[in-house]
């Protein structure tokens, strides 16, 4: 199994940290901002109460019942709460679905570039990902044709990300729906990694901004594997909670796994993303969702002026995926020397694939205004070679 670098690089980051370097983190992938503080408060509570026993292994009802609100309420979608299960964090969740769908031999396609964690999953059950290379045009997404030329006899399906790690695109609605029609037409699975939802900068057709009602796979398939988490629009990414929906034909098989596998997510954090979906929360959220909005701005057009090469503008998430400027050495060499030299931390393309990787690199915004600013005028220096 290949390492997941952006932690190498986190490791090396906090080393030169310790040395009493000042270093910009732009390889996180978790938001800046606290755990809002209803969560916390409610977490607080269920620790005085010693509310810290076994749950179901499905979840707690209280949470589960609020998860299937948050889906009436955000997406307009009746989810029976059979078929919500909470998780050890979206990872949880991709485990449990890995587990469940994927025999010795089988593979999955998945975009290269894409998550580097699905296809190590993938590994460690002894199936393989198969990785398409997309292009900056159908802005790193699989299209249906692309799914129907490398469909192969053990292919059993397909896994999208989005808003996508590394490049933050959406995909259209309608592309979902034309991809959809192509996995049940092989008689496959879709999994949908939803975890950045709620983190859209761009009303764009069906609706995926505030205020209007969320789009999911489940629209497109309603038996759909759906991956989610409290870790990055609610801010959670320590307390290590997220969970699945999955078709309910699955639960029986679903619940065996998760009881052998976790017996229970964590039980204190469960008890605190209940509060996760009030209003106070969300309010809380919506104002950080304006404020990565705010630094994307600024970053993208602050790296082009550096010679970054930024297809488009991303939709979502907190990250830019970004070409490395003509006549520097492949990204890897060229995150170290960014770290090491001008203490800008990045991560390098190859954690996310092999196609363009070398020349690519990602940046998370995860990050204040002032500190990306800071990192800007870094990078800028390094370019003109000062
Ligand atoms: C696309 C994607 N899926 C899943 C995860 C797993 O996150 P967690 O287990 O914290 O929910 C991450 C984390 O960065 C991610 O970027």
């Amino acid at each position: 199994m290949a390492p997941f670098r952006v932690m190498k690089v986190l490791r090396r980051a906090n080393e030169l940290s310790a040395q009493g370097l000042d270093v910009v983190h732009m390889e996180v992938g978790e938001p800046d901002f606290p755990t809002p503080a209803p969560i916390i408060r409610a977490g607080a509570r269920a620790l005085s109460a010693g509310q810290l026993k076994y749950t179901d292994a499905r979840g707690l009802g209280t949470l589960r019942e609020a998860i299937a609100r948050y889906y009436q309420t955000d997406y307009g979608l009746d989810i029976d709460e059979r078929r919500i299960f909470v998780t050890v964090g979206g990872s949880g969740a991709l485990l449990l679905t890995t587990a469940l769908l994927m025999d010795p031999g089988d593979n999955l396609l998945m975009s290269d570039p894409g998550y580097p964690c699905n296809r190590h999953f993938m590994t460690a059950f002894a199936s393989s990902s198969q990785l398409v290379p997309t292009t900056a045009e159908n802005r790193f997404h699989l299209t249906p044709q692309q799914v129907t030329e490398n469909w192969n006899p053990r292919t059993r399906g397909v896994l999208l990300a989005s808003p996508a790690n590394p490049t933050g695109n959406v995909m259209a609605d309608s592309a979902m729906h034309q991809l959809m029609k192509v996995v049940s037409a092989h008689d496959g699975y879709l999994v949908s990694d939803e975890i950045y939802h709620g983190l859209v900068y761009e009303p764009r057709g069906g609706g995926v901004h505030s205020g209007d009602l969320k789009y999911s796979a489940l629209h497109a398939d309603p038996n759909a594997f759906v991956v989610n988490s409290f870790s990055k629009y609610f801010g959670m990414t320590g307390w290590r909670l997220g969970w699945l929906i999955a078709p309910l034909d699955a639960a029986d098989d679903l619940e065996k796994l998760a009881q052998n596998l976790f017996i229970c997510p964590p039980t204190l954090s469960q008890h605190a993303a209940v509060a996760a979906f009030s209003a106070p929360a969300r309010e809380i959220m919506e104002r950080q969702r304006e404020e990565f909005r705010r630094r994307r701005d600024y970053l993208v057009p602050a790296l082009r002026d550096i010679g970054f090469d930024i297809h488009d503008m991303p939709d979502g998430a907190f990250y830019v995926y970004a070409g490395i400027p003509e006549g520097y050495k492949d990204s890897e060499p060229f995150t170290e020397w960014l770290l090491e030299e001008h203490h800008v931390a990045v991560t390098p393309g190859t954690d996310f694939g092999r196609h363009l990787a070398n020349r690519k690199v990602r940046f998370s915004y995860a990050q204040p205004l002032p500190r990306l600013s800071m990192a800007v005028d870094r990078l800028s220096q390094a370019m003109r070679g000062q």
